[in-house]
């Protein structure tokens, strides 16, 4: 098996030799995610999702696998894990910290709130700490303006949040275990 990259890159992409997309993998994929779909392609976002949330982000190998087992491009793949703030092509933290910067959490005071994530993790929007524990996301609005302002800490969504209660939350992640995933 290769794919070519321009020779003009000076990129590297890793690559490891055991295949993202085992025949186990694929078995379980068909079964349970592309059975359920009228189109093979409309798997992509699930098996994005399940990357995303096994390897904390979408490595380039597992692309270019995923684009051959849904029969589309690798070209597509990528686009979907760029388009989407859930996707990531650099590792993140154990825990991501998205606090929703848009217009209701803007009104009721989301600003303290990234304030202080910024100064107690030492990183701005985007970033990543050293350690790898945590990853800081502004976020796009995240459906729930009612009970502004709000921030997700992995996948659960906290509402109505204040500086206290933020720190609390950043010190629960800190001593939660470096989770594996199983399947
Ligand atoms: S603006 Fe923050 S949830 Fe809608």
């Amino acid at each position: 098996m290769s794919w070519k990259t321009k020779p003009s890159s000076t990129m590297q992409i890793p690559r490891r030799a055991e295949p993202y997309v085992s025949p186990a993998v694929a078995e379980r994929w068909e079964r349970e995610i592309v059975s359920k779909y009228h189109v093979r392609k409309g798997a992509l976002m699930p098996i994005l999702h399940e990357l995303q949330h096994e390897h904390r982000c979408i490595p380039y190998q597992a692309m270019v696998e995923v684009a051959r087992f849904l029969g589309i491009s690798p070209a597509e793949v990528l686009d979907c894990a760029t388009f989407y703030e859930e996707f990531s092509l650099e590792p993140r933290g154990r825990c991501t910290i998205g606090i929703c910067q848009s217009i209701a959490c803007e009104a009721c005071d989301h600003k303290p709130l990234m304030d202080h994530c910024r100064r107690t993790l030492g990183i701005e929007p985007g970033e990543t700490t050293a350690d790898g524990a945590f990853t800081l996301l502004a976020m796009e609005c995240l459906g729930s303006c009612d009970t502004a302002p709000v921030a997700l800490f992995n996948e659960t969504l906290h509402e109505k949040l204040d500086v206290p209660t933020v720190d609390r939350l950043i010190a629960q992640a800190r001593q939660a275990p470096a989770a594996g995933h199983h399947h």
